[in-house]
């Protein structure tokens, strides 16, 4: 084999991890702190607006319909699809559709700890969707729009009838920002911001339908709500929750520095401007994959694709000979040579999918930095495959 030589070129920017994901390009946190309402209440005149404005800029860039209601609540993304499935769910059956780590986690709540008797759970391997023609028609349903972990999105929502009785509960964390979501038909919608926005973690959106609020005054679940989850007072929905007001305190610098994503995306031209850099992002990166022996797209169809969270398996005999713990090996070594370089960081698999790269190709990535990475993912593999390769005692 050739010795490997060092591209020249590093990225400007090395942060490719699907989470928290990049900052937006010429983010600056002085300016964040200028707008931040630090060391205000939250229930002050000033820091409510600003909530409010998180709020309707991301109906206005995300076009989520005018009667769907949006909430920030606590623990990001976690926290919004648990209270999502707290509040909703015990009314119907349920179908877990789960093709990788955070659907399977949230099957794992619906079966052991909401305990519902009447689910099914439809799942597959990394990589593939699991059949989504199973689904029931009186059966509500849980399911991730883009799994972060396996690279696999569903390609649209037209498996989903639109006169159906139950509620369809989506993870959409890792799809909003990169994939045009299909809200009229889905009805609790969940995200962070520190995905597609580059936001900071800790702080989740609900976005909830016309037939989730109408679920959530008719329903009572079997089960006691925190208050950190509930929704509802006296039977009423609270709706400060979903205007200008939080189940408790947020943090004031990560609402302006959402605030600050909101309205770099309203200026690319919204939800539209940030699918189509994900998707230049994704096509730059898949081009250079398709040009290599030793690498694919961990998902074969390609319609299923993710093109934010971009999973890769190394296909080359020297890695795939390996045992599976000498491939995380690899792994470990690979990733270990780039961010030595500060060229790419965090860019392993998830520990829960098969050994392997994932790359963040969502709109906060600078096509020029994806490019500039491509060179030192081939040296970092040679190197790798100096270090691993068939001659070395394993
Ligand atoms: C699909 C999906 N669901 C849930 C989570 C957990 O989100 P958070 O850490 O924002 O609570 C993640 C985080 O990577 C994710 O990608």
């Amino acid at each position: 084999m050739q010795a490997s030589k060092k591209p020249q070129v590093k990225p400007s920017q090395p942060n490719f991890s699907s989470g928290p994901c990049a900052k937006r390009p010429g983010w600056d946190l002085t300016r964040v702190k200028q707008s931040a309402h630090l060391g205000r209440s939250h229930r002050a005149k000033d820091t409510k607006y600003q909530i409010k404005q998180v709020i309707s800029m991301t109906r206005h860039v995300l076009e989520i319909p005018d009667n769907y209601i949006i909430g920030l609540v606590p623990a990001s993304n976690t926290g919004a699809f648990e209270m999502a499935m707290w509040n909703l769910i015990g009314h119907l059956p349920v179908d877990i559709f789960a093709w990788e780590n955070f659907g399977l986690e949230w099957a794992h709540d619906v079966i052991n700890q909401l305990k519902i008797k009447d689910y099914r759970l439809i799942s597959s391997d990394y990589g593939v969707l699991p059949d989504l023609s199973l689904l029931r028609e009186n059966s509500d349903v849980c399911f991730t729009w883009n799994g972060t972990t396996s690279g696999v999105r569903v390609p649209d929502a037209n498996w989903i009838p639109s006169d159906r009785e139950g509620l369809v509960l989506c993870d959409a964390t890792s799809a909003v920002f990169g994939q045009k979501v299909d809200w009229i038909k889905l009805d609790a919608i969940t995200f962070s911001w520190q995905k597609g926005m580059g936001g900071e973690a800790a702080h989740g959106m609900l976005v909830l339908s016309p037939k989730a609020v109408e679920r959530l005054r008719r329903y009572t679940p079997d089960w006691p709500l925190p208050k950190i989850f509930r929704l509802l007072k006296n039977g009423n929905l609270i709706e400060g929750i979903f205007s200008d007001e939080t189940i408790n305190t947020p943090s004031m610098l990560c609402v302006a520095d959402a605030l600050d994503s909101l309205q770099w995306i309203k200026e690319l031209g919204g939800a539209d401007s940030t699918i189509a850099r994900a998707n230049a992002n994704f096509d730059t990166l898949q081009l250079w994959v398709d040009q290599q022996d030793w690498i694919q797209n961990l998902v074969e169809i390609s319609a299923h694709r993710s093109n934010t969270s971009v999973c890769l398996k190394i296909i080359d005999p020297d890695f795939t000979g390996l045992s599976l713990n000498n491939q995380w090996d690899f792994i470990k070594y690979f990733v270990f040579l780039l961010e030595n370089e500060d060229v790419a960081y965090d860019i392993a698999g998830h520990r829960k999918a098969p050994p392997g790269l994932r790359i963040w190709c969502g709109a906060t990535i600078e096509a020029n930095d994806l490019r500039d990475l491509l060179p030192w993912l081939s040296w970092a593999f040679k190197r790798s495959k100096e270090k691993f390769g068939p001659f070395q005692k394993l």
